[in-house]
């Protein structure tokens, strides 16, 4: 799978442009600020449904524009792949996935796998709980796209429940009963995925962490969720009833509260390095890290899909790491796919590209 071309028009800086892809390593020079991080996230955009770094879409329509589209033509084999997505000032969202049109950027997820690596990808070691489980909910509907419609669904139940509890009011005892239902019916398939993958990332997440750092630290992941202090079950009628004894002991605690304080929207993805929890006690190079393994670990898990190697997008990521963790991270990078790395500098890449697009003015000059 590879993207050939990205077509933008009012996305962030960028009037209008458009790049011609190369099907291996691409990299996108220019100066700080010269719109590289801009492009990258139009691609994930395209792909993922999502910008890895404004939560609303309207913040990437180009100041004094109304709104921006965004298109990508890839091909899947022999077979072509064409992904859009625009919004305007207003919100108005519209896709198109082979040229059938949609509302929800949603439902670009699936079509084209990508793994980006970000500088702000700190956060998911050092943030708070919500970026860790936006990380294991992004690469499960990667991985599974029939996630999507549970987890839209569920955030929509508990939004609902939240409504209700606020109210207050007697006679929504059973309406919160009816709702209460649906919220577990809903979270159940979203535990089993996020419970499944998190054991799917202990062993690469380890592994590319040692790798990386050159260091013998342990590193190991948790599921925490919110429901007391015994393991959750992984599965079925064990996982529901937890869920059902969880609500009823919780019911003063939410009336009070007037929300919903348990589920996978209070769970927490733990990170262990030498036994401690890496968001309290990692340094800036060990959290450094920890987030390029994180990343790497989810283009290793959906690179087992022969049909989908993720493309990966790398924004700067070698220039924040010393001589000998950047020549690691060349080695560890999977080879023969298709890349796009953007940098102020090409000496900061420990190897050749494929193709190299100078950035300057507003404009793409492509040079070979
Ligand atoms: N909605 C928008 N409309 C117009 N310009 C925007 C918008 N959002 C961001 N910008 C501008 O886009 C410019 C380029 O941003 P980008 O992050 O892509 O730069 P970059 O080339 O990655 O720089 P760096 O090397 O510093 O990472 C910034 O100067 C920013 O002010
Ligand atoms: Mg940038």
């Amino acid at each position: 799978m590879r993207v050939r071309r990205l077509h933008l028009t009012d996305f962030r800086s960028w009037r209008e442009v458009q790049l011609e892809a190369h099907s291996g390593a691409n990299l996108l020079l220019g100066p700080n600020g010269s719109g590289k991080s801009n492009l990258l996230e139009a691609l994930h955009v395209c792909a993922l449904g999502f910008s890895p770094r404004s939560r609303s879409e309207r913040d990437l329509v180009r100041w004094g524009a109304d709104r921006f589209v965004t298109r990508l033509q890839a091909s899947r084999g022999e077979t072509p792949l064409e992904l859009a997505a625009s919004c305007d000032l207003a919100g108005r969202k519209e896709t198109r996935v082979d040229g059938t049109p949609g509302r929800l950027f949603s439902r670009l997820v699936g079509h084209l796998s990508v793994v980006g690596l970000y500088p702000e990808d700190l956060q998911y070691v050092r943030g708070g709980p919500e970026l860790r489980r936006s990380y294991l909910d992004a690469l499960s509907c990667q991985l599974d796209p029939n996630l999507v419609e549970p987890l839209r669904e569920y955030a929509r139940v508990v939004k609902q429940r939240n409504a209700c509890l606020k109210e207050g009011d007697q006679r929504d005892g059973q309406m919160l009963e009816v709702l209460d239902q649906q919220m577990i019916e809903k979270a159940i398939p979203l535990l089993e995925a996020r419970m499944d993958l998190v054991e799917r990332l202990v062993e690469p997440v380890a592994r590319l962490h040692g790798s990386l750092s050159g260091e013998t630290e342990s590193v190991d992941l948790f599921y925490r969720g919110s429901y007391g202090s015994e393991d959750l079950p992984r599965r079925g009628q064990a996982l529901r009833d937890r869920l059902e004894a969880r609500g009823r002991a919780l019911r003063n605690a939410e009336s009070s509260a007037q929300s919903t304080l348990f589920g996978p929207h209070r769970d927490e993805l733990t990170i262990l390095l030498a036994g401690r929890p890496a968001r309290e006690t990692a340094s800036q190079g060990q959290t450094r890290t920890l987030a390029i393994a994180l990343r790497l670990a989810s283009a290793e898990l959906l690179a087992l899909h022969p049909e989908r190697p993720p493309v990966l997008l790398l924004d700067d990521v070698f220039a924040e790491l010393d001589g000998p963790r950047r020549e690691r991270l060349a080695k560890l990078l999977p080879r023969g796919g298709q890349s796009f790395l953007c940098s102020p500098h090409r000496a900061d890449l420990p190897f050749e590209v494929d193709r190299t697009f100078l950035l300057e003015a507003g404009a793409i000059r492509e040079t070979r």
